[in-house]
């Protein structure tokens, strides 16, 4: 009894003296119904005494905490609730595990993880916060107010020390954030002045017919000439550097991984034995007799977005209206190719005829295809890179194997990526992770080409329930800049990789990539490594931006 109910004013009375004049604290506490916590959990952190059992040693730490500790944190509110009877507006209880059994005790309700991917949540599956308990009983040491604001750190992604100043980590992840790379801008930007002429079409109504007339024909003489290549001053170009110019793994990860910087690397690859030993007859040889999925385009353009309206819809389940009527971009889709289960020496006898013209108006892509399920023993004729081995997490490691005739459409990928090229070349124009509503970053409805094998042609028949979240509607070659206008003010970064060069290319970087043949080979060869990377967001997100992955808070 004793135990419980004696507070620990030593700790409180040395804080208050060292720390904080009493009249700096706030006067209102506010209380939070379930219905308010749901709200904040959205975009907060909430941390939450029993307002039951608000004794004053109780309520000094919670001001304490909310004014001195977190008093600069934005991401965190405090607070209390009432415990007794709490019930979720889903009727749901609070789950405080074994808690009960606490005497005194806080609650962190952390933020909730909006589940972008679904755009349909049923009504009785509302997300609801996950809740931590830190049990209060145990107060005896100075050190004790530590813990807590450790605790809170832990739940809610914050990084304060108990006076309220940033600890180590938080200044790293501040400084990385404040210094994360973008594409420098050239002086004149070509794109811009189309910008300036949508303005001014927007004018007058009267005005509009007339000198949009200019402007259109002006966009469509451009198109031929791919719009996002400034004529007048070439392109921006990655950054290259010898392996030989790295001093450590360490240098790579500040000067590259933990600002999102892209480059490309040479001589890291070229004593692979990838280089000589993978030769068709090899291939052939050794894995002609595996089933593999292989992509088919009738064009070699994987992934663009186009008009539904060129659809013939023929699906069984449609679309369910309340999703499309979420979809800021309904009359588009993006076009899956169509996916055949073919044996290996199959599709590099396809590939063959294709680059030899006996095939036409097909193309074929083996495309991110896992090493380690198809062919296991092509892992010993390369090797993961020095800079990564044991700081990021490995996912997955692809091959890629095609003609070398393929355009895939400008995305994203939600992994840190080495790409490493083994044949041809690859053409990357990237664009910056960070100001999103610029490329127009959405969900938007997925269809899937059809091929039928007797008579070699593609059809356009099936409409998908499912969404893409990785597609920017922009076609890059030919913007739509009177729907997209702000794709405008953006430039690339051309990223060119031959044979024997890695492209390091940070997660969340869009892309459009043009493959190229090597001539002599016909095919464009590429294995890539992707690790669950440092920097991250949530997305189909415009508005939101790169973070430090909080699965690597120990690299801070
Ligand atoms: C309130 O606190 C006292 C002592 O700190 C404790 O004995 C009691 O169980 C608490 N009641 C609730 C509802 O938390
Ligand atoms: C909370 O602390 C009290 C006193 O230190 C201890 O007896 C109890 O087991 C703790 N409860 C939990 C769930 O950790
Ligand atoms: C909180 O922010 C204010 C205003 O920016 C600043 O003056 C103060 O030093 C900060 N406090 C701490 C503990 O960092
Ligand atoms: C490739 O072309 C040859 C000769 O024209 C033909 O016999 C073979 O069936 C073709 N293979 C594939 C997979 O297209
Ligand atoms: C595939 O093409 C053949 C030949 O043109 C045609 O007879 C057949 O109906 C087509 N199959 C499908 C499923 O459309
Ligand atoms: C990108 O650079 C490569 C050479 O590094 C060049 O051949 C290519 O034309 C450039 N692409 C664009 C779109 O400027
Ligand atoms: C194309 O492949 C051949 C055969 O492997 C190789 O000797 C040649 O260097 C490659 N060409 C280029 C430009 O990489």
């Amino acid at each position: 009894m004793a135990k419980a109910t004696v507070p620990n004013y030593l700790l409180l009375t040395y804080l208050l003296i060292h720390l904080l004049l009493p009249s700096y604290l706030s006067e209102t506490i506010t209380l939070y119904k379930p219905e308010d916590i749901l709200d904040a959990a959205r975009s907060q952190c909430l941390v939450l005494f029993p307002h039951e059992n608000l004794t004053k040693w109780k309520k000094d730490i919670l001001q304490l905490l909310a004014d001195v500790s977190f008093g600069n944190e934005s991401s965190v509110l405090f607070g209390t609730v009432n415990t007794d009877n709490f019930l979720w507006p889903n009727g749901r209880q609070l789950n405080l595990e074994g808690s009960k059994t606490m005497e005194n005790y806080f609650l962190i309700f952390k933020r909730i993880e909006l589940d972008r991917t679904c755009l349909l949540l049923p009504e009785t599956n509302i997300p609801i916060p996950s809740v931590a308990t830190y049990n209060l009983t145990s107060f005896v040491s100075p050190d004790v107010l530590d813990d807590i604001v450790q605790f809170i750190n832990t739940n809610c992604h914050t990084f304060r020390n108990k006076e309220g100043q940033l600890t180590v980590a938080g200044i790293h992840r501040q400084h990385i954030l404040e210094n994360l790379f973008k594409v420098p801008k050239t002086k004149e930007n070509k794109n811009l002045d189309h910008k300036q002429e949508d303005e001014s079409c927007m004018i007058g109504e009267n005005d509009y017919a007339k000198k949009c007339e200019n402007r259109d024909e002006h966009i469509t003489n451009a198109k031929t000439q791919n719009k996002y290549v400034d004529t007048k001053n070439e392109l921006q170009k990655c950054d290259r550097i010898q392996l030989s110019e790295l001093s450590s793994p360490l240098q790579f990860f500040q000067e590259f991984v933990s600002v999102s910087k892209p480059v490309i690397i040479t001589g890291a690859i070229k004593q692979w034995p990838a280089f000589t030993k993978w030769t068709r007859a090899f291939l052939h040889d050794r894995y002609g007799d595996i089933k593999i999925h292989i992509k088919m385009t009738s064009d070699g353009i994987y992934e663009g977005v186009e008009p539904k309206s060129i659809w013939r819809d023929e699906s069984e389940k449609e679309i369910p209206k309340a999703v499309l009527e979420k979809l800021p971009y309904p009359d588009l889709v993006v076009v899956r190719p169509a996916s055949r289960e073919i044996l290996f020496s199959d599709f590099l006898d396809l590939v063959e005829n294709i680059s030899q013209g006996k095939v036409k108006d097909i193309s074929a892509y083996l495309e991110y295809s896992s090493i380690a399920d198809y062919f296991p023993e092509l892992q010993e004729d390369i090797t993961e890179m020095e800079f990564f081995r044991n700081i990021l997490e490995l996912k997955h490691l692809n091959l890629w194997l095609s003609d070398g005739n393929t355009l895939g459409k400008l995305h994203f990928d939600p992994f840190d990526n080495f790409l490493c090229q083994i044949s041809g070349v690859k053409e990357l124009l990237l664009y910056e992770p960070h100001d999103n509503s610029k490329l127009y970053e959405a969900h938007i409805q997925e269809a899937v080409l059809s091929y039928n094998q007797s008579s070699h042609t593609f059809h356009r028949k099936t409409l998908l329930e499912s969404t893409s979240m990785v597609m920017s509607p922009v076609d890059i070659s030919d913007p739509d800049l009177k729907r997209f206008p702000k794709f405008a003010d953006l430039q690339p970064l051309n990223c060119t990789i031959q044979a024997g060069e890695v492209l390091y290319m940070p997660a969340f970087w869009w892309h459009e990539v043009q493959s190229k043949p090597n001539v002599s080979e016909h095919r464009n060869m590429a294995v890539n490594f992707w690790y669950e990377p440092f920097l991250t967001r949530e997305f189909p997100c415009p508005e939101c931006s790169l973070d430090v992955n909080p699965k690597y808070f120990h690299l801070l």
